[in-house]
C-alpha cells in the first residue's frame, strides 16, 4: 500500500512515529521524533508530497532548539464549524481539521519547552511553533526559524523573488524548485510531477514577526527564510510567542487550489464589531497621472484640484459609482516625491484642492471620497502624524484611505528595515487597528502580503502586493494575469486597478484586448474595486462596456473555478451575494483559444445571458477594440462556446429570470 519510501521511514528506528489523518482520510501527517529530531512528512493519495523534513528554531545566545527534542505529550483535537464572511469571494466557509499538538522538551541543556501544533485539512496541512514561557527567560530573539518543505525532485514553483527594490511587484517566473538560486516569497506554488499534485506554501497569521520567504538550503531542501531585521535578527518577542502557521495547500489539480481557504480558516473570527465595514466600487484621480495629463505635483496639470475633484463626484453620480479616491491632494508631492517622503505632510492639502469643501460637496452627493496616504515608506514620519491624519479624514465624513509604501525600504526608527520585517509587520498593523478604531476601511499598497488577517481585521478590504495594471505600457505580458489567481491570489483580494478601458493609449499602451478589461472584475477579487479609468471611457467612448463594470458586485456568494492551467488561461463563475444572478470570466495568455464552458453550476432553469467577447479579429497587439456584445436566454444544461482572442477574455452576466 505504502510506497517504498514510506515504509523505509516506517522501518527506521525511531523514538516516535505516528500516523496523522485529514478528515477525509486522504491526507496523512507523519511525525517522527528520531534521535532529539523533529521530522514531519506529507502524503496525499499515498503518494508522498513533502518528504521527511526537521523542525526547528534558532534563539540569540542560546543553543538552537533543534536536535535534543523530547516529547512530553500529544493532545489531538477535531473541529468542523461554518463561518459566515461578512464580504469576499464566498459567504460561508467550512473550517475542518484535525489538530494535533506536540509538546516537546529538551532533555539537556537549558531544558527548554517548545510546542509544534499541525492541523490536519482535506485541503492540507498548517503547523506554527509556540515557545511558552521558560522557566529560564521571558523574552527572545530569534535568530532563524529552520522550517524545511522537503518537497520532490521534480517540481516547478511559481516564484517571484525576495528582498528586491520593488517589494512584490514583478513577473512571475517559473522555475525548478531545485534551481531556484535566492529567496523567493510565498504563497510559493508548486507542480509536482512526481506526485501530480500542487501545492502551495504559504503562511497564515503573520503578526508580530518577519514574513517567511523561502530558499533553497545548502542539502537542497526549501527552508523558511524569515526576512530579516536590521540588527540581522529576524525577531524580538515576549513569551508566550507563537509563529504564523506554515501552511502547505495540496490539491489535484492547479484549480482546486483556488478555493482552498486555509489561510483564513487559521486566522481568528474578529473581536470586535466591524458591522461599519462595506465594500466598495470606485474611481479615482489617478490614471491621468500615470497617461501623463494630470500630475501628482502642483502646477499647471495638477490632478487633485478642487474643481477636477468635484466633476469627478459629478462623474460618479452619473456613472452610479460610490466611491472617489483622490491622490495627490496633500503637501509634499513636489519634484521627486519618491525622494521627499521623509517630509510628506498628511493633513495640509495643497493651495488648489478645499479638502472640507470637496468632503462637503461628496456628502451632498452621497459619494463616498477614498482619502489617499503615500507614506513612501518613511514610517517614522507617517506614525508621527498618522492619527491626526486619520482623525482629519473621520472629521471630513472619510472612512476610506488607501495608504501607500512606494520605496525600497522603510524608515523606521531612524533604520532602513524591509517592508516585509517584523518591523514593517508591526506597522502595518498598527494602522490597521488604528483604522479600526476610527471604523476606516483600507486598500493597502505596497502591503504586506495577505496572510488572511481580514478575516480579524475585516476594515482591510484590499491590497495592492504584485504587479498590478500600473505596469502596463511594457513591463505586463498577457501571461501574467494568468498566472496570479494560482499564485498571489491564493493570499487574498487584490486592488489590480481593473477596468482601463483606454487600452491603446500611447504612453500607457494596455496589453489586452478591451473585453478582457471586464473579465478582471471576475477573475481578480478586491473587497474594493476600482473603475481605474477616466469617466469619459465610460460614459463617452465605451457606455456599454460600462454596463458590465456598473452591475459587477463586489461580494460574491459561491466562487466556481471552471477551468485553467497556470500561465495559459483561466475560467470561473462566480454567483452574486444574496443573488440568483451568476458573472462568469476567462482569460487567456497571448495564444488564442476556443473553449466549451459547461453551464451547470447554474442552479435554475433560465437565464438571461450577456456576453461580452472578442472577435475573431480581435488581438492585443494589433485589434484590441475588436469586440461583441449579444445576448441571448440559457439553461443550465448548455455548453457555452466561446473564443478568446490572444491576450484576449470574456466576461457574462447571467441574470436569473
Ligand atoms: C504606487 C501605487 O501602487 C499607486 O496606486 C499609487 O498611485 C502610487 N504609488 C502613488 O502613490
Ligand atoms: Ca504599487
Amino acid at each position: 500500500m505504502f510506497n517504498k519510501f514510506r515504509s523505509y521511514f516506517r522501518r527506521a528506528k525511531a523514538d516516535y512515529v505516528h500516523d496523522f489523518f485529514s478528515p477525509d482520510r486522504r491526507t496523512t501527517l507523519t511525525i517522527q521524533i528520531k534521535n532529539g529530531n523533529f521530522l514531519y512528512s506529507v502524503h496525499k493519495d499515498e503518494k508522498v508530497v513533502v518528504r521527511p523534513s526537521r523542525l526547528g528554531m534558532l534563539l540569540r545566545g542560546q543553543p538552537a532548539i533543534f536536535s535534543h527534542l523530547t516529547l512530553v505529550r500529544t493532545q489531538e483535537k477535531r473541529f468542523d464549524e461554518t463561518w459566515e464572511a461578512p464580504w469576499g469571494e464566498q459567504h460561508y466557509i467550512r473550517n475542518n481539521y484535525h489538530e494535533a499538538a506536540f509538546y516537546l522538551s529538551e532533555a539537556t541543556g537549558l531544558e527548554r519547552l517548545f510546542t509544534v501544533r499541525f492541523r490536519i485539512f482535506n485541503e492540507g496541512i498548517a503547523f506554527r511553533y509556540e515557545i511558552p514561557p521558560q522557566p529560564k527567560f521571558q523574552r527572545a530573539t530569534i535568530s532563524s526559524e529552520m522550517t524545511e518543505f522537503n518537497v520532490n525532485r521534480n517540481a516547478y514553483a511559481w516564484n517571484i523573488p525576495a528582498y528586491q527594490p520593488d517589494r512584490y511587484e514583478y513577473n512571475y517566473r517559473k522555475t525548478p524548485v531545485y534551481e531556484l538560486k535566492n529567496s523567493v516569497h510565498t504563497p510559493l506554488t508548486i507542480e509536482d510531477e512526481a506526485s501530480g499534485k500542487f501545492l502551495s506554501i504559504h503562511e497564515a497569521a503573520l503578526y508580530d514577526y518577519g514574513e517567511m520567504t523561502l530558499r533553497l538550503s545548502q542539502s537542497g531542501t526549501l527552508l523558511s527564510d524569515i526576512t530579516p531585521l536590521s540588527d540581522g535578527t529576524k525577531a524580538h518577542v515576549s513569551l508566550p510567542f507563537s509563529t504564523p502557521w506554515r501552511v502547505v495547500m495540496i490539491a489535484d489539480a492547479a484549480i482546486d487550489l483556488i478555493t482552498n481557504r486555509m489561510i483564513y480558516n487559521l486566522n481568528d473570527p474578529p473581536k470586535q464589531d466591524f458591522s461599519w465595514v462595506k465594500t466598495l466600487k470606485f474611481m479615482g484621480i489617478w490614471w491621468a497621472m500615470f497617461v501623463g495629463e494630470w500630475t501628482w505635483a502642483p502646477g499647471d496639470r495638477h490632478g487633485a484640484t478642487t474643481e477636477h475633484a468635484k466633476a469627478y463626484i459629478d462623474a460618479c453620480k452619473r456613472l452610479g459609482i460610490p466611491g472617489l479616491l483622490i491622490e495627490g491632494w496633500n503637501n509634499g508631492w513636489e519634484g521627486d516625491w519618491l525622494q521627499n517622503g521623509d517630509k510628506t505632510d498628511f493633513i495640509t492639502p495643497m493651495d488648489d484642492f478645499n479638502l472640507t469643501k470637496v468632503a462637503e460637496y461628496a456628502r451632498e452627493n452621497k459619494i463616498k471620497l477614498i482619502g489617499h496616504h503615500e507614506t513612501v515608506g518613511y514610517v517614522d514620519n507617517y506614525e508621527r502624524q498618522i492619527d491626526k491624519a486619520y482623525k482629519n479624514y473621520v472629521k471630513n465624513g472619510i472612512f476610506y484611505v488607501k495608504p501607500g509604501y512606494a520605496g525600497t525600504m522603510m524608515t523606521i526608527n531612524g533604520r532602513k528595515e524591509y517592508h516585509h520585517s517584523q518591523a514593517g509587520v508591526n506597522h502595518y498593523q498598527k494602522s490597521l487597528e488604528l483604522a479600526a478604531k476610527y471604523h476606516i476601511c483600507l486598500d493597502v499598497h505596497e502591503p504586506i502580503k495577505g496572510t488572511g488577517i481580514e478575516r480579524t481585521w475585516p476594515n482591510l478590504l484590499t491590497r495592492e502586493g504584485a504587479r498590478g495594471q500600473e505596469y502596463e505600457g511594457g513591463a505586463l505580458s498577457p501571461s501574467h494575469t494568468t498566472i496570479l489567481p494560482f499564485t498571489r491570489l491564493l493570499a487574498g483580494g487584490m486592488d489590480y486597478t481593473s477596468g482601463i478601458l483606454d487600452v491603446t493609449n500611447n504612453t500607457k499602451h494596455i496589453a489586452t484586448t478591451i473585453v478582457r478589461q471586464l473579465a478582471y472584475y471576475i477573475i481578480i477579487y478586491s473587497g474594493m474595486q476600482m473603475a481605474a479609468d477616466r469617466p469619459e471611457f465610460y460614459e463617452i467612448k465605451f457606455p456599454d462596456l460600462y454596463k458590465f463594470i456598473r452591475a459587477v458586485p463586489d461580494s460574491w456568494e459561491k466562487t466556481v473555478p471552471l477551468m485553467g492551467e497556470i500561465g495559459s488561461y483561466y475560467v470561473v463563475a462566480r454567483q452574486q451575494r444574496g443573488s440568483k444572478n451568476w458573472f462568469l470570466a476567462g482569460i487567456t495568455n497571448e495564444k488564442p483559444r476556443r473553449l466549451q464552458i459547461p453551464l451547470d453550476f447554474l442552479e435554475d432553469s433560465d437565464y438571461e445571458m450577456e456576453i461580452y467577447r472578442d472577435t475573431d479579429i480581435s488581438d492585443y497587439r494589433t485589434r484590441q477594440l475588436d469586440y461583441k456584445i449579444e445576448s441571448r436566454r440559457v439553461t443550465p444544461n448548455e455548453i457555452f462556446d466561446v473564443y478568446l482572442a490572444p491576450g484576449g477574455g470574456f466576461a457574462v452576466h447571467l441574470r436569473y429570470r
